[in-house]
């Protein structure tokens, strides 16, 4: 069963995607990676599709030493790469003339001098409103440095002036409680709350927004969406390679950091959350935090009954072989870094009392997917006989939010096999994005860009929110610290469940659910 769009509002009463005003955005790190694969390449489709001024300006800054003409053949690699508008020579010349670039150290003066001077040359002759965008796409160890100066360097102005400043910080913002507490107290002493964007890309997703609208503009599912219905939620978020070549940077993370505390932790806060006074950054973010904070703080000791990680071990991976995590280059022989983890998350409120929401991320699995599941209570009373059907699959309703890929959201019920006998079938009530929309959606960079310029905070983090998060995950941090130096503490250094590469995961994460007679979504 399919169910398309029932009435497409007529193209005039569609809401227009807002223009934003000039700009001059900085990219610090853009010789690198995220900035060509997807920094310019969002900043070429945006104004491709008259979102961003025609004569945006972009300065790129890194160490590496490029004239504006090596910058931007770089640049053109990544676009022509990476864009989903289709590349067009006269397009990319006109995008191009607005790329500059300066080298510099991260925490060098005579850097940010150079810079200073490149950015005022700039606000002379190209159309920018002397707004200024900074955008952190370097290692964290740098945030501070670069945000440092920045200030000293004169280069931030107060909020509130004509023309504004406004930060970007990438992932990940800290790798604990205590580091992101200092990493805020740092940048605000530079910059408002206000003028600082802590990017999560996955709230720049489109189905990710669509919870919201899902959850808020439609009467029928709000009265549903709690204790009293809600038997429990699954979110998964697998990804079907290895840890390729940042073995380095996952080392020292892990899923929990890397997965978990920043995009797996705000589709639950959009999940559970209270419906805001209206959609704006302040009520939105206001019951995010909420919600975050009703997540239960675990024990140390506790942590053990309610999560579990694990590393690949060798396996096939979409035919290929995949060696064991701890064999991949730049990780520790004798790691203890998770690339799988699954959390049983209490919430103490109201709404979700008694509804666990099992989460589960991990590298090396089956396929690619982000999905988050709800599943309602049985109905109270089957009147049908079960024996012509598995009775799990006819009582229960599953609502299915498909985040990537097959963006769209699903509703399993149950339906009548056509024929003389009443036999039960789970069908699907589905909306598709692509067939619904007739097109893919953008990638999140696009959005998330935009809303900068623009000013909305709405899809940003805002620092009680980053707390929060990394609050309930430094305790699972400390617990599994814990759990460690009591291995080392009876001479057995702890190693960690392994699940094959290319399996759904250890089976402890099996026995986690099995504990409540539930088993994890297999048809996904
Ligand atoms: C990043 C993580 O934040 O998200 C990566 O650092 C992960 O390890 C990526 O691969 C997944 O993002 P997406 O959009 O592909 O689901």
């Amino acid at each position: 069963m399919l169910y398309s769009p029932v009435v497409e509002a007529a193209p005039d009463e569609r809401p227009r995607p807002k223009m934003s005003g000039p700009a001059l955005m900085v990219i610090f790190g853009a010789s690198g990676d995220l900035a060509q694969r997807k920094l310019l390449p969002a900043l070429y489709n945006l104004v491709q599709k008259g979102l961003l001024p025609a004569d945006f300006t972009i300065l790129g800054y890194s160490r590496t030493p490029y004239s504006d003409d090596e910058f931007r053949e770089l640049a053109r690699h990544g676009v022509e790469k990476h864009a989903d508008v289709e590349f067009q020579e006269s397009a990319w010349a006109a995008f191009a003339q607005g790329i500059f670039y300066v080298a510099g150290g991260y925490d060098d003066p005579a850097g940010f001098a150079r810079l200073q001077a490149r950015i005022t040359e700039l606000e002379g002759f190209r159309p920018t409103g002397k707004n200024r965008l900074f955008y952190l796409s370097t290692p964290p160890s740098v945030y501070e440095a670069v945000a440092t100066q920045l200030g000293q360097a004169d280069l931030v102005r107060p909020a509130g002036e004509s023309c504004w400043t406004r930060l970007v910080v990438e992932k990940p913002f800290g790798r604990d409680l205590a580091s992101a507490h200092a990493l805020n107290d740092h940048l605000l002493r530079i910059f408002d709350e206000d003028q600082i964007y802590r990017i999560d890309h996955y709230l720049g997703k489109e189905t990710v927004q669509n919870i919201l609208v899902f959850r808020f503009a439609n009467g029928i599912f709000e009265p549903v969406w709690n204790r009293n219905y809600v038997e429990h939620v699954q979110i998964t978020v697998s990804e079907s390679i290895g840890v390729e070549q940042r073995g380095g940077y996952y080392d020292k993370s892990g899923a929990l950091r890397d997965m978990v505390q920043n995009h797996m932790l705000q589709l639950v806060s959009l999940i559970g959350m209270e419906p805001p006074v209206a959609f704006d950054a302040k009520a939105v973010r206001d019951q995010k935090v909420n919600l975050l904070r009703s997540i239960r703080p675990l024990a140390p000791q506790e942590v053990g009954n309610y999560l579990v990680r694990a590393q690949y071990a060798p396996g096939l991976l979409n035919g290929d072989a995949l060696p064991a995590y701890t064999d991949e280059e730049g990780v520790a022989a004798d790691s203890t870094t998770e690339t799988y983890v699954a959390w049983k998350l209490e919430i103490d409120n109201w709404r979700w009392n008694g509804v666990p929401f099992y989460l589960r991320t991990g590298k090396a699995l089956p396929y690619k997917v982000s999905e988050i599941a709800i599943y309602f209570r049985r109905a109270p009373h089957m009147l049908f006989s079960a024996s012509n059907h598995d009775a799990e699959h006819i009582s229960r309703n599953v609502l299915l939010i498909r985040i990537q890929p097959d963006e769209g959201i699903s509703l399993k019920i149950s339906a009548k096999q056509p024929g003389p006998a009443v036999k039960l079938q789970p069908v699907n009530m589905a909306f598709h994005y692509g067939s619904s929309f007739g097109s893919t959606p953008p990638d999140a960079y696009q959005r998330l860009l935009l809303d900068v310029v623009l000013g909305d905070g709405t899809l940003f983090t805002r620092r009680d929110e980053v707390e929060v998060a990394w609050d309930r995950v430094s305790r699972v941090l400390d617990g599994w610290q814990m759990q460690e130096a009591e291995a080392r503490a009876q001479g057995a250094p702890l190693r960690l469940p392994s699940y094959p590469a290319g399996s759904w995961g250890p089976d402890a994460a099996d026995h986690l659910l099995a504990q409540e007679d539930q088993i994890w979504r297999r048809d996904l």
